[in-house]
């Protein structure tokens, strides 16, 4: 399972690369406006650390403008994966960025239906918000199924990328459903590795250590 990082903050994003934890990075334009930083840029600084995809949404919302967003979005850098919301004529969109081999990422899926229709434009990520659909009551967790299973019935090579991940547990269900990324806040990256017995254990483990008076390198 790939982990991409849901932060625009370049700052973020180089505390957790040399954990080797990070496959690519996941912006969105609430995200850019957050840091009041300057959007092309800010992409291409994040496209320099990071080898993996790196998703830069357009803002427009007819086709001809998306298009050239996307096109300019993708002349930033090689690893640029243009993200485009699921409308019509983001789909559009996204048939022809593909067919100019620009990945592209298709955003703010909330069903089956347009998980499909994605697919079928050649997305390369398909991004379900399953943490915005628990917020209405539904169970965002059961879309991530529901595609995975759609997708395996034809043999769609759209990834399906988890996001609006909320919780540690949203990443463990993610992976035994079998989705191939989840993009994560960089907190939510931090949860991952933690646990009480893990530190509890250590720290028995050290005070044991420290009375034997032994180092492990001789001194
Ligand atoms: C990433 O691609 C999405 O834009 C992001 O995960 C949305 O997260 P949110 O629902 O917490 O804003």
């Amino acid at each position: 399972m790939k982990f991409f990082v849901d932060t625009a903050d370049i700052k973020q994003i180089e505390e957790l690369i040399h954990t080797g934890f990070v496959d690519g990075v996941t912006t969105n334009p609430s995200l850019i406006a957050k840091l009041g930083a300057d959007m092309s840029q800010t992409i291409k600084s994040i496209c320099s650390l990071i080898k993996g995809p790196v998703s830069a949404e357009v803002t427009a919302t007819d086709h001809e403008s998306m298009l050239n967003e996307g096109q300019y979005l993708a002349s930033l850098a090689k690893n640029v994966a243009v993200k485009v919301p699921l409308t019509v004529d983001g789909l559009k969109t996204c048939k022809k960025l593909r067919e100019q081999d620009i990945m592209v990422n298709v955003t703010l899926c909330f069903s089956v239906a347009q998980a499909l229709l994605a697919a079928k434009a050649g997305a390369t990520f398909i991004s379900p918000f399953v943490g915005r659909l628990d917020d209405i009551g539904e169970k965002g967790m059961n879309l991530i199924e529901d595609i995975v299973i759609v997708y395996e019935n034809y043999g769609f090579e759209t990834e399906v990328l988890v996001a609006s991940v909320r919780t540690k547990q949203h990443v463990v269900d993610a992976a035994l459903i079998g989705a191939h990324v989840a993009t994560l806040p960089p907190k939510i990256i931090h949860e991952l590795y933690k646990h009480e017995l893990t530190d509890k254990g250590l720290k028995a483990f050290l005070d044991d250590w420290s009375k034997t008076g032994q180092s492990i390198i001789p001194k």
